[in-house]
C-alpha cells in the first residue's frame, strides 16, 4: 500500500491558516499544498482510511447541495471519521439562537464545521467564534472549495497552469469570484464576461488584479462573451440564477440569453479547449445540452475532484498534527482533561 504522504514529501507541512473562509485566505504555497495532498489521496485512498479516526464534521446547510454534501460526508467516512448534518433551511443560522452560541457549543462536540449560507457573514462569524476549524462550503460571495477543485482538474489535464486562460461567461457571481481569486494566485489569465449591471464584484476583480500582476497574469472582465472566449483553454459557466434568486429567474434568463454557451460560442475557443460548470446546470439556458454532453465537457470530473480536494483539505485543517486550531482545541481538551484528574484525585 502507497505511506501516506510525509511532510517532506508535501514539502510544506501544513497550511498557513486555520479556516477557510474565502480564497483570498489561501497563499498560493497553500493550495499547491492542498493539490499536492489531493493528488496523493485520489491516488492512494485506501492509504487514508483511518487518517480522520475519531474525528467528526458538522455539516451546516442553508440551502440545498448535491456534490458539496455527499463529497463532504463520503470524505470523512472514507477516513475513518463521521459528519453530522444539520439542515438549517429554516430556521437559517443565527435565527434560533445566535452564531457565536452555535460556534461555542460545536466545538465542545466536533472537530471541524463546514457550512453553506446565505450570507457570508455567517460563514466569517462562526469562523471567528470557533476554535475548530471553519470551511465555507458557500455563500453569496464565495465558494472555494469549488474553485480548488476545477483548478485540480485543469492541472491534471493541462499541467502548470501559470499563463492559462480561462473564460468565466455569466453571472458574475459567488463561483466568478472564487474562480478569479484562486486563478490570479495561481498565474492564471482570467476573462470574464457579463450583462451589464452583473460584473463581478470591484473589490474582488481589484483584489484578484493585484495578485494577477504579481504573477505575471491579467484578471479582465468585459461584456463580449466572443471576446472573452477567444482562445480560451476552458469556458465556464454557471446558472444564471443562483440559489435565493430565484424569483429573479425568468428576468435574467432573458438579460443573459446571450451568454448561453453553445457549439458556436465554443468554436471560438482554443482548439483544445475544455467545458467547465459547477452544477447544477439549467441545460437549455446557460448551456446547450450539446456543448455540456460533449467530449470537451469536464463537468463530471470537476464533481469527483471535490472528493479528492477536500479530503486533503480536511486532512490539513482536522488533521492532528496540521492545524494550528486543531493544535489549539487538542490543548484545550487536555487542560480540560488534566483539569478533571486533578478535581477527581
Ligand atoms: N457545485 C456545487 O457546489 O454543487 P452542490 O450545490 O450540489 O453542492
Ligand atoms: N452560483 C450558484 C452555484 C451553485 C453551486 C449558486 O450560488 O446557486
Amino acid at each position: 500500500m502507497t505511506p501516506v504522504m510525509t511532510a517532506v514529501e508535501r514539502q510544506q507541512e501544513r497550511l498557513y491558516v486555520s479556516d477557510l473562509v474565502a480564497d483570498s485566505d489561501l497563499t498560493r504555497e497553500d493550495i499547491e499544498l492542498i493539490f499536492r495532498l489531493a493528488d496523493h489521496v485520489k491516488n492512494a485512498p485506501p492509504a487514508y482510511a483511518r487518517a480522520l479516526e475519531g474525528k467528526q464534521l458538522a455539516l451546516i446547510f442553508e440551502k440545498p447541495s448535491l456534490r458539496t454534501r455527499v463529497t463532504f460526508e463520503v470524505g470523512m467516512t472514507s477516513m475513518g471519521g463521521h459528519a453530522v448534518y444539520l439542515d438549517h433551511a429554516k430556521p437559517r443560522l443565527g435565527e434560533r439562537e445566535s452564531i457565536k452560541d452555535v460556534a461555542r457549543n460545536l466545538e465542545r462536540w466536533v472537530d471541524g464545521i463546514v457550512a453553506r449560507t446565505f450570507s457570508h457573514t455567517s460563514v466569517a462569524e462562526l469562523a471567528e467564534n470557533a476554535s475548530i476549524p471553519v470551511i465555507n462550503a458557500l455563500t453569496d460571495l464565495f465558494h472555494p472549495c469549488q474553485a480548488l477543485a476545477d483548478y485540480f482538474t485543469l492541472r491534471e489535464k493541462f499541467g502548470s497552469l501559470e499563463g492559462f486562460k480561462l473564460a468565466f461567461v455569466g453571472d458574475g457571481n459567488n463561483v466568478c469570484h472564487s474562480l478569479m481569486i484562486t486563478g490570479a494566485s495561481l498565474g492564471a489569465h482570467i476573462l470574464v464576461a457579463t450583462p451589464p449591471g452583473f460584473e463581478p464584484k470591484s473589490d474582488f476583480v481589484k483584489a484578484a488584479q493585484k495578485t494577477a500582476l504579481e504573477r505575471g497574469s491579467t484578471v479582465r472582465i468585459v461584456h463580449d462573451p466572443i471576446e472573452a472566449v477567444d482562445g480560451a483553454q476552458a469556458v465556464y459557466t454557471d446558472v444564471w440564477a443562483s440559489m435565493g434568486q430565484e424569483h429573479a429567474a425568468h428576468l435574467r434568463a432573458q438579460v443573459f440569453a446571450p451568454y448561453r454557451v453553445t457549439e458556436d460560442l465554443m468554436a471560438r475557443a482554443d482548439s483544445g479547449g475544455v467545458f467547465m460548470h459547477c452544477l447544477p446546470a439549467h441545460r437549455g439556458q446557460e448551456v446547450s445540452d450539446a456543448v455540456i454532453d460533449s467530449p470537451r465537457s469536464i463537468v463530471y470530473d470537476q464533481a469527483e475532484n471535490r472528493l479528492h480536494v477536500q479530503k486533503a483539505l480536511l486532512l490539513l485543517l482536522l488533521g492532528n498534527e496540521t492545524s494550528s486550531k486543531a493544535r489549539g482545541a487538542g490543548r484545550r481538551a487536555e487542560e480540560k482533561n488534566f483539569c478533571l484528574v486533578a478535581q477527581s484525585s
